[in-house]
């Protein structure tokens, strides 16, 4: 896999995206990047500018940096297609509804030839998990995939202007109320910072 630019055991260039609206990108992509310390940069207006020094929106030509986490929404142009070529890893979240898979499908049907990690989100249990799993699985059946359930997680945590971890170490009652969207959240952290894409182990 592709690691040549930055600290080691870390993942340089990390882009989440998909052209469906409303499937995560903004929320993992600020968390990330905060956990990481990396830029967050996008080129669709985000309230993460507000909340995060490192960020910056850039609707025309987003520069390729490393240490970067990229949130790219909308249609792929010439531009963001560029930066998708160069990345180290391509984050596509996906949620439980037609038009999502079959546009994460298409962004992977793109980008096939790079590393890829689909991300099934605001999962509200095994069926959602599985159903997507299985129609990117269709299609790529080698395809890597992990996922989060639905959870005010990173939604508090971005209102906070904190990343996942920050706001689930912030006391007693988050590390209670978001144990297991947090250990959800960590797993797909630790791909960034870990030798192996890691696909998800349970196959429930
Ligand atoms: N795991 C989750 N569980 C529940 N809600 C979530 C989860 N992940 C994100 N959300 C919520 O879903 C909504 C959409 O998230 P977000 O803005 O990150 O998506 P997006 O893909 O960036 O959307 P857009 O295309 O509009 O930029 C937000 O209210 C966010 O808090
Ligand atoms: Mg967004």
């Amino acid at each position: 896999m592709k690691r040549c630019h930055g600290a080691a055991n870390k993942m340089a260039v990390i882009c989440v995206a998909s052209t469906k609206g409303g499937v995560g990108k903004t929320s993992i992509a600020f968390s990330l990047a905060k956990d990481l310390d990396y830029r967050y940069m996008t080129n669709d207006m985000s309230i993460v500018v507000t909340k995060y020094d490192k960020a910056t929106y850039n609707p025309h030509k987003m520069p390729l940096y490393d240490n970067t986490v990229y949130d790219f929404g909308g249609f792929v142009d010439k531009h963001s297609h560029e930066i998708l070529d160069a990345a180290d890893i391509i984050l596509v979240p996906t949620i439980n509804d037609l038009n999502s898979v079959m546009k994460s499908l298409k962004m992977i049907k793109t980008f096939q030839h790079k590393t890829i990690l689909v991300f099934a989100n605001m999962v509200e249990n095994n069926r959602d998990k599985q159903m997507i799993k299985e129609a990117i699985h269709k299609y790529f059946p080698h395809m890597a995939f992990t996922h989060m359930r639905r959870s005010k997680l990173l939604k508090n945590a971005l209102a906070a202007g904190l990343s996942a971890t920050e706001f689930y170490n912030s006391n007693n009652q988050t590390r209670y109320l978001y144990r297991q969207a947090y250990a959800e959240y960590y797993k797909i952290l630790k791909v960034f910072t870990s030798d192996e894409v890691n696909n998800d182990s349970d196959h429930t």
